[in-house]
C-alpha cells in the first residue's frame, strides 16, 4: 500500500501520546483477549459465515453469537444450534444466552463449556417484548435479587469466564448498571458490556458515555466494554477516553464496515487509518460471506439464509432494482456467481452507483415500546 493512502488521524497521535488508560490486551478471567475490540451480537447478522468472513482481516478480540434461549438450547432445538454454530477458526467466541430460570441458565452454560466456546455471555439488554415479557433480557434489571442469584448460579456452574451485556438501566430514573456491575464483580462475573442507552430509549437518542463511565468507576478490576454507535476509529477513541472503558463492542459499525477491527488494530499499532474499503472490496466481502454460507449449509439452505444478508447488501451497495431482485431470489451458487460477474463487469464499465458511500440504516425496533 502506498503511504499516501494512509490518513493520519490527529486523535490517534494524541491518544498514543496520552497513553490511553486501558491496556491493549483485555483479561477475562483465565482468558486474555489479544485485542480490546470486540464484535457485539446483532441477531440475524453476526452469525458464523459473517464472523468467518471478517476474522481473517485481524484485530478482532472476541465475537459473540446471537442471543439464544437457554431452554431451547437444552432441548437441542435445531434452529438454536444453528444460531450458535461455530468451528475452530471462529475463536475466541462467546455464546450469548438468555432465560428466566437460574438452573436452566446454569445448565446451558455447562453445555456451552462442553462445546468449546471461550466465554458465556448473559443477555441483560434485549429490549423486545418477546424476551422481556418472561423477565429476561433488559427486564432482569428490574429484579435485582432474582438476577444476582441467577447470574451467580451461572458463574458457579462453569470454569469459563461469564460476562453480562446490559443497558444503563430500565429508564432514566433507574440507571442501575453501576450497581449491577459492582455486584456482578463480587460474585465472579469476568466482564461487562454496556450499551449506553436505557431500555426505554431502545435505539434512540444519544449514547450516554457519562453513564458508561459511572459503570467503569463502579468496578474494581473487571473490564467494562463500551458499546453503542461506534462507527469509526475516532468514535472508539472518544468512547475510551471519555469512559475509561477497557475495550469496546461494535455491532452495527462492523456490519457497515467489516474492516473496522483491522483498522482499529492498525490505528493502535501504527497510528494510521486505512482509507475506507472500495466498492469492489465490498463486493469481494459479500462473495466471501456467501461462499462461507455455502460451505456451511447445503446449497438450498445457504441460498435461503443469504436472503436476509442480501437485503442488507442491496441497501449498502445499491445495485439497482433488477440485480437486487435477482440477488434476493438466488437459488443456486452458480446463479450467484453469474450475477456477481455481471455486477462486477458493470462496475468496471460504469463505476460504482452514485451515493453508494452513504451509509444505510440498519433496522432496529422503533415506535412505542409496547409494540417492540
Ligand atoms: C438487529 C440487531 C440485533 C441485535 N441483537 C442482539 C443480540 O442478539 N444480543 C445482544 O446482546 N444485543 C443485540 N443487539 C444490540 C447490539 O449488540 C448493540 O448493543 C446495539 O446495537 C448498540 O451497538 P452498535 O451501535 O454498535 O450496534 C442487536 C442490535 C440490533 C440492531
Amino acid at each position: 500500500m502506498h503511504l499516501s493512502h494512509l490518513m493520519p488521524l490527529r486523535t490517534v497521535h494524541e491518544a498514543l501520546a496520552d497513553n490511553l488508560p486501558s491496556p491493549r490486551r483485555v483479561v477475562l478471567g483465565a482468558l486474555t483477549l489479544t485485542s480490546r475490540y470486540c464484535l457485539a451480537p446483532l441477531a440475524g447478522y453476526t452469525n458464523l459465515p459473517f464472523r468467518l468472513a471478517i476474522r481473517p482481516f485481524g484485530g478482532l478480540g472476541l465475537a459473540t453469537t446471537d442471543l439464544v434461549n437457554a431452554k431451547a438450547l437444552l432441548r437441542g432445538s435445531q434452529k438454536t444450534l444453528e444460531l450458535i454454530q461455530t468451528c475452530p477458526e471462529d475463536h475466541p467466541l462467546s455464546i450469548q444466552i438468555y432465560g428466566g430460570n437460574g438452573s436452566e441458565m446454569a445448565a446451558a452454560a455447562q453445555w456451552i463449556q462442553e462445546h468449546g466456546a471461550s466465554v458465556v455471555d448473559i443477555n441483560m439488554g434485549c429490549p423486545v417484548n418477546k424476551v422481556i415479557r418472561n423477565g429476561c433480557g433488559a427486564a432482569m434489571m428490574c429484579q435485582p435479587d432474582v438476577t444476582l442469584e441467577m447470574v451467580q448460579k451461572v458463574v458457579e456452574a462453569v470454569r469459563l469466564p461469564v460476562t453480562v451485556k446490559m443497558r444503563l438501566g430500565w429508564d432514566d430514573r433507574h440507571l442501575s448498571a453501576p450497581f449491577f456491575a459492582r455486584e456482578f464483580e463480587q460474585i465472579g462475573v469476568a466482564g461487562v458490556t454496556i450499551h449506553g442507552r436505557t431500555r426505554a430509549q431502545g435505539f434512540h437518542g444519544a449514547v450516554n458515555r457519562e453513564g458508561i463511565r459511572q459503570v467503569v468507576e463502579a468496578v474494581e478490576r473487571i473490564p467494562v466494554f463500551g458499546n453503542g454507535d461506534l462507527r469509526t476509529c475516532e468514535d472508539v477513541d472518544g468512547m475510551m477516553r471519555e469512559t475509561g472503558c477497557a475495550g469496546v463492542a461494535i455491532g452495527r459499525g462492523a456490519l457497515l464496515n467489516p474492516w473496522i477491527f483491522a483498522q482499529l488494530a492498525e490505528w493502535e499499532t501504527r497510528g494510521t487509518v486505512r482509507p475506507p474499503a472500495t466498492y469492489e472490496q465490498r463486493l469481494d466481502f459479500m462473495e466471501r460471506h456467501f461462499h462461507w454460507l455455502t460451505r456451511l449449509r447445503d446449497e438450498r439452505h445457504a441460498c435461503l439464509t443469504f436472503r436476509k444478508a442480501a437485503n442488507w447488501y442491496c441497501k449498502a451497495l445499491k445495485p439497482g432494482r433488477v440485480l437486487q431482485q435477482r440477488l434476493l431470489m438466488i437459488n443456486r451458487v452458480a446463479e450467484f456467481d453469474e450475477l456477481l460477474g455481471e455486477w462486477r463487469e458493470r462496475v468496471r464499465r460504469e463505476g460504482p452507483p452514485p451515493g453508494w458511500q452513504i451509509q444505510p440504516a440498519i433496522a432496529v425496533p422503533s415506535g412505542p415500546n409496547e409494540r417492540w
